[in-house]
This record gives C-alpha cells, sequence and structure tokens, in this order.
C-alpha cells in the first residue's frame, strides 16, 4: 500500500479538474484493501476508479482510495456462457478489447466508455442497447468498515438506470431499487464478473450502429464490427477526454409518465423520446438541453460541448497554464443554469449523471 501526501488529483479524473487530495492511497492487491481497513479510523473515504464520473468542487479533505487491483481470467464455463473476471483496477475499454479478443463477446457496445472495470456496476454503465447489467455476474467488495470481504449478485446490486446500491446511502436504501442495502461509501469492489453468452446476437438497435451496418451492408456482422462501429460512433460524437476534459453525459436522460409527454410533444412535436415497456417514456437529456440553446455556450471555462449537448467539457483541461482550467464550481455553475432552463422551458429537472465530491 502506498499512501502519497498533498497529491494533484488533475491526472486522476476525465474532467481534468485541478484539486488535490490530502492523502492518495494506492491499493494494488486485496492484502492492500485490508491493510488500509485495519488502520484507517472512521473518517470516511472517497474510493476512486479511472475518475470519469466525478466533478471535483474543491480539495478533498478524506484520503482518496485509489483502486489499481489487476488481473482478467476465464474463471469457469457454462453451457450459456464464459464467466470472465476482472480486478476493479483494470481499465474498461482494454478489458472489453482483450475479452472480444479471446472470443468471448458481448461487451462490445459498451467499447470506449472511461473508466475501470471496479467503476462499471457503480453507475451500470450501458450504451447502444447494452448495459453493465446485461452481462453481468457477480462481484467481490470489501467492507471498508471492518475489511470483510462479500460477494453480490445481480439482484443483490440493485441495478437501475445508471444506478446501483454503490450509490445509495445506507438510509435512504429503502427507496432504491435495492434491497434495503444502502452501500455508498461502504464498500470497495475488488473484482467483477461477467457472464459472456455463448449464443452471442448482435445488438443493433440503436439508429447509429443500424446505420453503420446498412453502409458496411453486412447483414451478420462479428462482435468485432460492432465494436469498431461504436468505437467510430463514439469519436464521432463524444470528446476524448485526454483532450478535452469531460465525464460523458453530465445528466441523465429523464423519465416522464405518458400524459407528461403528451403535453410536451403538443408544445414541441420534436422532441427525442421513447417509449419503454412499462409505459413511461424516456426523453433525450441532450435534446431539452439543446433546445434551450447551450450547444456551445460556456460560464469560465466549462462549456456545453458543441457536437453533443448532454456533455460539458473542461476547455483548458489541455492547457499547461492552470488558469484555462474549469473549476468544478464553473462547471456546477453551469450544470444548475441548464437545469433551470431546462425546468423553465419543459418542466422537468434533469438529475446530474457523475458523483459531485
Ligand atoms: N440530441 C440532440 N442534441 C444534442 C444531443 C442529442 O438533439 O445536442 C438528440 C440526438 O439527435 C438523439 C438523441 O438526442 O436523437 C439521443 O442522443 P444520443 O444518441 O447521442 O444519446 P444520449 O441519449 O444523449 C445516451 C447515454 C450515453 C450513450 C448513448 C448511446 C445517458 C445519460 N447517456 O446518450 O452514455 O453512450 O446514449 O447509448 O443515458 C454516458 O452515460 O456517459 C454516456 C455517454
Amino acid at each position: 500500500m502506498l499512501v502519497e501526501k498533498n497529491v494533484p488529483l488533475q491526472p486522476f479524473n476525465t474532467f481534468g479538474i485541478a484539486a488535490k487530495a490530502h492523502a492518495l492511497v494506492r491499493l494494488r492487491s486485496q492484502e492492500d484493501v485490508r491493510a488500509w481497513v485495519e488502520q484507517s479510523g472512521e473518517g470516511g473515504q472517497l474510493v476512486l476508479g479511472g475518475g470519469s464520473n466525478i466533478v471535483l468542487t474543491g480539495d478533498v479533505k478524506v484520503p482518496v482510495l485509489k483502486v489499481e487491483i489487476m488481473g482478467r481470467s476465464l474463471v469457469r464455463e457454462t453451457p450459456k456462457a464464459w464467466i470472465v473476471e476482472a480486478g476493479a483496477g483494470e481499465n474498461w475499454h482494454d478489458f472489453v478489447a482483450w475479452t472480444l479478443q479471446q472470443g468471448y463477446p458481448g461487451l462490445e457496445n459498451m467499447a470506449l466508455i472511461p473508466g475501470t472495470v471496479g467503476a462499471s456496476p457503480v453507475q451500470n454503465i450501458g450504451a447502444y442497447g447494452v448495459e453493465l447489467q446485461d452481462r453481468f455476474d457477480s462481484l467481490d467488495a470489501v467492507d471498508l468498515r471492518n475489511g470483510a470481504e462479500f460477494r453480490l449478485d445481480a439482484a443483490q446490486c440493485g441495478f437501475g438506470y445508471r444506478d446501483s446500491v454503490f450509490k445509495h446511502a445506507a438510509a435512504e436504501s429503502a427507496g432504491a431499487a435495492s434491497q434495503g442495502l444502502g452501500l455508498a461509501g461502504r464498500a470497495l469492489i475488488v473484482r467483477v464478473r461477467f457472464s459472456l453468452p455463448k449464443e452471442w446476437k448482435p445488438v443493433l438497435g440503436y439508429a447509429d450502429l443500424e446505420k453503420k451496418r446498412a453502409e458496411s451492408g453486412l447483414a451478420e456482422p462479428t462482435a468485432q464490427q460492432i465494436f469498431d462501429w461504436v468505437c467510430a460512433v463514439r469519436r464521432a460524437k463524444l470528446p476524448d477526454p485526454r483532450l478535452i476534459g469531460n465525464v460523458g453525459s453530465f445528466f441523465k436522460n429523464p423519465t416522464v409518465s405518458a400524459e407528461q409527454c403528451e403535453d410536451i410533444i403538443a408544445r414541441d412535436p420534436k422532441i427525442v423520446h421513447y417509449r419503454m415497456d412499462d409505459g413511461s417514456v424516456k426523453l433525450a437529456a441532450g435534446w431539452l438541453i439543446d433546445a434551450c440553446g447551450w450547444k456551445g455556450k460556456s460560464i469560465g471555462n466549462a462549456a456545453v460541448y458543441e457536437r453533443q449537448a448532454l456533455v460539458l467539457v473542461n476547455r483548458g483541461s489541455s492547457s499547461a497554464n492552470a488558469a484555462d482550467c474549469a473549476t468544478g464550481g464553473e462547471v456546477m455553475t453551469l450544470a444548475k443554469a441548464i437545469q433551470t432552463s431546462v425546468y423553465e422551458r419543459f418542466g422537468i429537472l434533469l438529475e446530474p449523471e457523475p458523483v459531485v465530491v
């Protein structure tokens, strides 16, 4: 276990926000985690994966735990699936690429999502018609209060749209889609296992992917082809966090009742919406923000991305000059101004996707 003091966190958050950790603890093994729990008090901590879903609004006074537990392997085979395991510190996209190289398809629609394997269940990452919960087997975590290791299956993780037990505190768990188990700040994920289908079928429902398939003329694309298309679509639409700081979608796509949606459609017939199986309707938050004229607008160095209004960016994240860099305060001021204008026009309160610290 390596403990560093007064560490700049800019390289460890994809928004590229400058803030410091009073202490950064690198956890490279389960033994490191156990040793940390033994020596730490009750003061709390911040668990950091790839830093791709966090907005830092100031220096972090509690210890920052950087999970660097590695490893990936096939752990089991069933007649229907390959069960593949990865350490929480593995880079998500590299892991997806590796599974395909090994001949285990199923994660290709989630290619190029920034972050680590350990962070992937926290917000039940998803893209182009596949969510983590569709391919999830189980995970191992450590209870940060007593060092005990435990295993959770999908039901115990309480997955929802960009949601899980790991995003809810114990006190609010009754309302979570969980089984009364709020684990925010209490559990550290060390390993995740995925169930990758042997009878694989491509998921091509999304317009962007269907368009790629039509252009290619391929009736039955391989998982690797879909992986390549997803990478191409994301590169065209979403900013590369290594060049322009961002955390992907800044808000969740809101869900409204069918009646609410009819009201909005009557006023804005072009609104992008998707009818869900339970009768509710999901609206495209990017469209709502775009309709309010936010694309390309900025507050300080925080801006709304020109090509996708749902993505907020740090315009100065690659600059050597600290003054060009957005602060967490600027990002949140911009986010609040967007929330207000979408609320005033559509009566919908957008909910931020990343964790604000
Ligand atoms: N749209 C606009 N203007 C914009 C942005 C979007 O009109 O500025 C419209 C698009 O034309 C499209 C619709 O809104 O008709 C939806 O846009 P898009 O296909 O880009 O997807 P999204 O709903 O904005 C979601 C996820 C992404 C994921 C994509 C593809 C959320 C919050 N975001 O975005 O996930 O990659 O679908 O599945 O659910 C992330 O969570 O960080 C993320 C990037």
